[in-house]
């Protein structure tokens, strides 16, 4: 199984990449490969909106633009089997780098159609002081997947004082997807006796 982590946050330590690495180090266990393309680190420009506001992304599936280091992406994430986004809380929505890059990217994948459908995905969104934006930015990024048809594993919200959990959680939803679990299995309400901590 293949995971990319395709992280929104432009820093390298702090409480969004501790939460990064949880879901990195929940993820990988034997037989998945796991990466994490951190967008901020590369020069894509936003959507050039060609035409009349449509351009090959519908038609081709491609972003006329991708050398940026675009296609490169995509075509990353379409061989991926579950997908984790993850991005600090900016003003109530997802970083600027993580928003430019989705809005390219459900043009080229719309709908069922598109090579991310069906795919899995968790949703990470990390605040800060006040917490206010997390639902925002989930929603944000719930939208993208609802334009790509992505089935939506799971959604986490954290900041500095649910973090010591939270990061356990986003550990353990890593984990699952990795082990196989899928979107609309039901599980035990409560921990079996071999998994209570
Ligand atoms: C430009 C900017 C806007 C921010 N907007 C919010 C916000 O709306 N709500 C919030 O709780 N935190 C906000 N924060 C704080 C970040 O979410 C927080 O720094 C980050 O997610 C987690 O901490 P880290 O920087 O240690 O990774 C903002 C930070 C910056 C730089």
């Amino acid at each position: 199984m293949q995971i990319v982590i395709l992280s929104g946050n432009p820093k390298q330590d702090g409480l969004c990449q501790t939460i990064i690495q949880a879901a990195h180090q929940g993820a990988s266990c034997e037989g998945t490969l796991v990466s994490e393309i951190r967008l901020c680190d590369g020069n894509l420009i936003r959507c050039q909106v060609c035409d009349e506001g449509w351009g090959t992304c519908r038609d081709e599936n491609v972003c006329i633009y991708g050398n940026d280091g675009f296609s490169q992406i995509q075509d990353h994430l379409r061989k991926a089997d579950a997908l984790i986004l993850a991005t600090p809380v900016y003003w109530g929505e997802c970083s600027e780098t993580l928003k430019c890059f989705l809005d390219r990217l459900r043009r080229c994948e719309f709908g069922t159609q598109g090579a991310l459908s069906k795919k899995q995905a968790l949703l990470i969104a990390s605040a800060g002081g006040s917490g206010n934006g997390i639902v925002s930015c989930l929603n944000q990024l719930e939208q993208f997947c609802r334009h790509t048809d992505i089935q939506i594993f799971d959604r986490f919200g954290i900041n500095r004082w649910n973090a010591d959990y939270q990061l356990k959680a986003v550990y353990a939803a890593a984990r699952s997807i990795s082990e196989g679990r899928k979107t609309g299995d039901t599980v035990p309400p409560v921990p079996d006796e071999n998994n209570r901590q």
